[in-house]
């Protein structure tokens, strides 16, 4: 066993107002034509993130990259944003050790401090342009599209650094993009920067097995290998239509009739592992803007995603989430085995308030909190689940990312919706090109001035 779902709390079996055995058998075929059309988009080339976990070639650009610049960079920071960000944030909090860029070079085994700057907010630009070396910063900009304002903002920014310093930018900069589309492929031809590909049939919140994450990750040290086998494990297991034995298509199943059937709107995402805690924010963005959609009838669909944080959330959301409206769910992510573990001395003996905990460990407490908590929410009829990994290392958060991958596109197909594409972005986009006066923006600039003025009498 090294990752396991238990769905029992998800049932009506222990859950009142849960899954029912007869909706649950009743899935059966949707889910069938789920994994069917699933596959076939995977065959035709339209979704990619499976078929990258045995992209050798792919792999090597990264892993090329790396040596040819090892040792020369005492920093490397990924300017990106939403699919471009968050999965090497997620990675740099698992699998690199506590305090990473706060560490000396050799607790980092000579490897580089990591940031990920995901926003464009000033202030922590310019701290962390502060505090870098120029000359031996590596700057990797991420962007599927190659066009993104945010990132490109920042890539301005950045390279008029180098030039005003008299660098050539192009040992400092690597870019990460479409093979043949968007604006970094011409820029990097003309700057002499090497380009990294993310296949064309991948977007940015599946990508974080590309060199999107798999590049900073390797410069960091991580494993990626072992990254790449977990995903690629959890997709062989997944790779029937059925529901017994397929996680992912399990864990779409579950919150899709949980919504759809007993008013679940929203989806609580719970690690008890501060090492888990960014994967959490990963979770959210890929659950959000893959399925919160409009359908082709018009119906609006899509479960909310909320992070939360074990045992901290306890004293702080679970709240809620115990006596608040019953539209939740509850995915806790427990870790069978800790790297470390630290065990309560006793020493007070007649301090009942105390006592009880002498020779109990940190992770033992967390383990039975996580329990605690899984067993009071059912109680309440709550429904929640829970998967454990065996421990949190590059194989087992490869599966783990897979498996919510795979959950993903699955849930798309039983939503109907496309869970790869995000047209709802794309207004406010057009507005803020419309103010920023980008070529093209014509039409947005009118629907913009046509809409209602900021008005006095609702203003305080
Ligand atoms: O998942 C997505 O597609 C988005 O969140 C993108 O990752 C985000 O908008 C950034 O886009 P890009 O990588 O094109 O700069």
């Amino acid at each position: 066993m090294a990752l396991r779902v238990d769905y029992t709390n998800m049932m009506a079996t222990a859950v009142a107002g849960g899954i029912t055995e007869s909706e649950w058998t009743g899935a059966a075929s949707a889910v069938e034509a789920a994994h069917a059309r699933f596959r076939e988009l995977t065959a035709s080339g339209v979704a990619g993130f499976v078929d990258v976990v045995a992209d050798e070639k792919l792999l090597d650009q990264s892993l090329a990259f790396a040596a040819s610049v090892e040792g020369k960079f005492d920093d490397v920071v990924v300017l990106g944003i939403g699919g471009s960000a968050l999965g090497t944030i997620a990675l740099r909090t698992a699998l690199l050790p506590y305090g990473w860029n706060a560490l000396p070079a050799a607790k980092r085994n000579g490897k580089p401090r990591l940031h990920v700057l995901d926003n464009v907010d000033p202030v922590t630009m310019a701290a962390l342009l502060d505090r870098l070396e120029l000359p031996r910063t590596l700057w990797i900009v991420i962007s599927k599209s190659g066009g993104t304002a945010e990132t490109m903002s920042q890539f301005l920014i950045v390279h008029a650094r180098y030039a005003a310093a008299g660098i050539a930018p192009a040992g400092n900069f690597a870019f990460v993009t479409d093979p043949k589309q968007g604006a970094l492929r011409p820029l990097a031809q003309s700057l002499g920067v090497r380009a990294l590909d993310i296949p064309a049939n991948i977007g940015g919140r599946f990508s974080v097995l590309t060199p999107v994450g798999i590049l900073p990750a390797a410069l960091a040290g991580i494993d990626v290998r072992a990254l790449l086998a977990g995903a690629a494990d959890m997709a062989a297991r997944c790779d029937t239509q059925e529901l017994r034995r397929n996680p992912a298509a399990a864990y779409a199943t579950l919150q899709w009739l949980s919504d759809t059937a007993h008013g679940k709107t929203i989806n609580v995402f719970m690690p008890y592992s501060d090492q888990l805690r960014d994967l959490a924010d990963w979770f959210v963005q890929l659950w959000a803007e893959s399925l919160g959609k409009v359908r082709r009838d018009g119906t609006f669909v899509g479960q909310t995603p909320l992070a939360a944080l074990g045992a901290t959330d306890q004293h702080s959301q679970v709240q809620l989430f115990m006596e608040g409206p019953e539209n939740k769910t509850v995915t806790f992510v427990a870790v069978k085995e800790r790297a470390v573990d630290l065990a309560m001395a006793g020493g007070f003996p007649d301090v009942t308030g105390v006592a009880y905990l002498a020779g109990h460990s940190l992770a033992e407490l967390m383990s039975v909190e996580l329990r605690a908590t899984a067993g009071a929410l059912a109680r309440r009829s709550r429904p929640n689940l829970t998967i454990e990994i065996e421990r949190v290392d590059a194989w087992h958060l490869g599966g783990l990312i897979m498996l919510l991958e795979l959950a993903t596109a699955y849930a798309g197909q039983l939503y109907g919706v496309d869970a790869f594409d995000q047209p709802g972005v794309e207004l406010g986009k057009q507005f803020a090109y419309a103010m920023l006066g980008r070529p093209g923006s014509e039409a947005a600039v009118k629907e913009w001035e046509a809409l209602p003025k900021p008005d006095a009498r609702w203003q305080v």
